[in-house]
């Protein structure tokens, strides 16, 4: 037990709690009405969250009047920043055409075939409210197609609020017949077909654990499951909910491997609530109603108009392949910064991910999966998230950064010198290499 960095904690805590005395107001407030005032478990930390009041850009503000410089981005879904010009308006003018109007409407179509253009696994695709949904749907779709029943999935995985396979098994969980297998691990995937093949319907994995840690998956791991999936008739689907902002394709375009299905969600949505599925024809080709067989999928907002308008703006107007790829190459350049501050100042920890997307642990040690994260110490990343918060940057407790679009050059050097400053004041009490 290192006291010194209890102490430490406590100390920044107790300046954090008389720093935000109207967050915690508001927090007593709405646990009349919510349990803990949560509607979120995500964004809930002792002692109690911040409330944020406005954003505008990479920037909020907390309603204590504090400004951020906003590192997390709504867990990637804020990629196009909080104020976009170009979405902006474009809900403007859906807006003025009326909200609900009970049909189907054209930009459902366009934005279709936008993110058709952009993941051409996608060969049809349809649109839910969520990437928990899109997931729900996905395996759904998946056991009808192959009329198989189990579920091979990872352990630490996350791929929504119903399908968490962290931190042991969760009686939120939708009631699958799941198999778990290790992630990074292909021989554990081999040794699960081998025992239950013919009844594996699917197996569903982030091609990056984002939730886990941003642990990417190796590309000859991610390779295996596609040659392992073909070989026993199993449904590949890829969970792109976070990584699909990678690469204008994704991280299936930059790995080049085809899977059957894929999820995504999050800032295709423009910033508003969404999901997508979609994957090979002759399986997505079951929803079409016009079949006798047709398999039924329902939503009242699966084509919402301000959705559509937004995420549709997004993708036509904003995110090029270029701006997605420099993007990406500052998230490379400042993960490879601030792991040069934790080297320098020989603290024993890092920051592991992919582009624009990154999460810190407290270990210095190589990170396959969330197995090699186990006896770390959750307090040093606390310490280093709330003397952050001190230093005016927002970033998720749990160590998570997600660069937006309007998060450019003079932010990430804004971010890296407060990282320093904070590590340099709390070197001594964090662990050491
Ligand atoms: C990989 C992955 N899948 C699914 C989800 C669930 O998406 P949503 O929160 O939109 O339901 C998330 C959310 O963070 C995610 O990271």
């Amino acid at each position: 037990m290192n006291d010194a960095l209890s102490h430490a904690l406590e100390a920044t805590l107790a300046r954090y709690a008389a720093r935000n005395p109207t967050s915690a107001r508001l927090l007593d407030e709405a646990a009349t009405a919510m349990p803990g005032g949560n509607t979120r478990s995500v964004l809930f930390h002792p002692p109690f969250p911040l409330a944020m009041s406005r954003g505008e850009g990479c920037r909020l503000w907390d309603e204590d009047g504090h400004a951020y410089l906003d590192a997390l981005g709504e867990f990637t879904a804020a990629l196009y920043g909080h104020s976009n010009a170009h979405i902006r308006a474009a809900i403007a003018d859906a807006l003025s055409a009326g909200l609900n109007l009970s049909s189907h409407t054209a930009r459902e179509a366009a934005l279709a075939r936008e993110i058709q253009r952009r993941f051409p696994g996608m060969a049809l695709l349809r649109f839910a409210n969520s990437g928990t949904e899109a997931n729900l749907l996905a395996l759904a779709v998946a056991k009808a197609h192959t009329g198989r029943g189990k579920v091979v999935v990872f352990e630490g995985a996350y791929h929504g609020g119903v399908l968490t396979f962290g931190g042991g098994p969760s009686p939120m969980n939708v009631p699958h017949d799941f198999v778990f297998a290790r992630y990074n691990d292909l021989g554990s995937v081999q040794a699960l077909l081998a025992d239950h093949g013919p009844d594996v319907a699917a197996i569903l994995v982030e091609p990056m654990l984002g939730a886990g840690g941003t642990i990417p998956g190796d590309p000859a791991f991610l390779a295996g499951l596609r040659a392992l999936a073909t070989e026993h008739g199993v449904q590949l689907i890829f969970d792109e909910v976070m990584t699909s902002r990678l690469s204008f394709g994704g991280r299936q375009a930059l790995l080049d491997i085809a899977p059957d299905l894929t999820t995504a969600g999050k800032y295709l949505g423009g910033g508003l609530s969404f999901g997508v599925f979609g994957g090979r024809a002759e399986v997505m080709a079951r929803f079409d109603p016009r079949r006798p067989d047709a398999l039924a999928h329902a939503g009242t907002f699966n084509n919402n108009v301000l959705t559509m308008a937004a995420g549709l703006a997004g993708l036509t107007q904003v995110l090029t392949a270029e701006a997605l790829d420099a993007l990406n190459r500052r998230g490379d350049a400042l993960r490879e910064r601030l792991n040069a501050t934790l080297a320098d100042q020989a603290v024993d920890m890092q920051f592991t991910g992919l582009g624009s997307l990154m999460t810190l642990h407290a270990t210095a040690r190589p990170v396959r999966s969330p197995a090699d994260l186990a006896g770390t110490d959750g307090r040093a990343k606390d310490l280093v998230f709330f003397a952050l918060l001190e230093r005016g940057i927002f970033m998720a407790r749990r160590g998570m950064i997600a660069l937006s679009l309007p998060f450019g050059d003079a932010e990430c050097d804004t971010l890296a010198a407060a990282f320093e400053d904070a590590i340099r004041t709390h070197r001594d009490v964090l662990p050491r290499r």
